[in-house]
């Protein structure tokens, strides 16, 4: 391990690059990272990186994001089978379609979605973000807003509004229950109990905090609790427990992102080394993803 984690020191320097890691990766990739973060906080790094090149460890379309941030850096990932379900349960051709249903309406994309439906969007938003930018609209126009359906009925919710919401979810957010909330808590009563928006409605109703995983991180660093229960993605835990060694963190639920495991050492060094695999995305796409993702970045 340390031996890898100098190999990869050494060719960081050579190729001058960063190493991004969203919080849900491995604990050893976020310890070699130069930054950890959330998709948002992520986003903004990877816009003002000062670097001929940038890993991207996280799943496909946050590097993607990167790339069209980036057009004149490279950027790696260390597995390019790193997908996100949730974003590839829609395509730009199906996210057309809606458009034609719904004529004068904003389309707004989670951050989780490909290049191309991003390109056909007026603006993304992450968890982080989402109620904020989603402010910025007037009531009475009408949104769509893909592919998550439980981030976008969370914020319709919050904001006294409604969307035209495509059933987009995430499978392993699916996985966790009211009835984990409720058993987490009897386990450990007075536990402050955070959970992803991207949990279903009654997940979301049972907690205390509805959080993206940046805002779970600044949640615990600032709030009194000395307990808290964890509904998210468990790769989360290493950067609590790191950041709060006086605080005990309880997973709600053995939730674990396959794709969020994909980056190793071995493929962060390996992908350093061959400078492959390499992330693009044809520029008619960039130009148009990027000014969705430039819109919310300005907000
Ligand atoms: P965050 O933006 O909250 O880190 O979430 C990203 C994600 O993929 C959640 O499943
Ligand atoms: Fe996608 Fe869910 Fe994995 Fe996040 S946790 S990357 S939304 S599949």
């Amino acid at each position: 391990m340390d031996n890898i984690a100098e190999e990869i020191a050494k060719l960081r320097r050579e190729r001058k690059a960063v190493v991004l890691a969203h919080n849900y990766c491995r604990g050893e990739v976020q310890d070699i990272a130069d930054f950890t973060g959330d998709s948002l906080e992520l986003a903004r790094r990877a816009a003002g990186v000062d670097a001929d090149v940038i890993v991207f460890c996280g799943v496909y379309f946050m590097a993607e994001t990167a790339a069209i941030l980036n057009p004149g850096k490279t950027v790696l990932v260390p597995d390019e089978t790193a997908g996100c379900p949730m974003a590839d349960m829609i395509t730009a051709e199906q996210l057309r379609a809606l458009k034609a249903q719904h004529p004068g309406a904003a389309a707004v994309c989670y951050v989780n979605s490909t290049a191309e439906v991003k390109a056909e969007c007026d603006i993304c938003v992450t968890s982080g973000n989402a109620e904020r930018v989603m402010k910025m609209f007037p009531k009475d126009r009408e949104i769509i807003f893909v592919p998550d359906q439980h981030l976008g009925s969370h914020i319709a919710g919050l904001l006294g509004t409604e969307y035209v919401l495509w059933p987009g979810y995430c499978p392993t957010h699916a996985r966790l229950t009211a009835k984990n909330i409720e058993d987490a808590r009897a386990a450990h009563p007075g536990a402050q109990v955070m959970v992803h928006p991207e949990c279903r409605k009654d997940v979301r109703d049972a907690a205390d905090e509805r959080l993206s995983t940046g805002g779970m991180c600044a949640f615990a660093r600032t709030s009194a609790a000395k307990e808290f229960i964890v509904g998210t993605e468990e790769g989360i835990l290493h950067r609590l427990r790191g950041e709060n060694p006086e605080k005990t963190f309880w997973s709600a639920a053995e939730l674990r992102c396959p794709n969020m495991k994909k980056a190793t050492l071995e493929k962060v060094r390996d992908c350093l080394r061959d400078m492959s695999p390499q992330v693009t995305v044809p520029q008619e796409i960039a130009v148009r993803a990027k000014r969705a993702i430039d819109a919310m970045l300005a907000i």
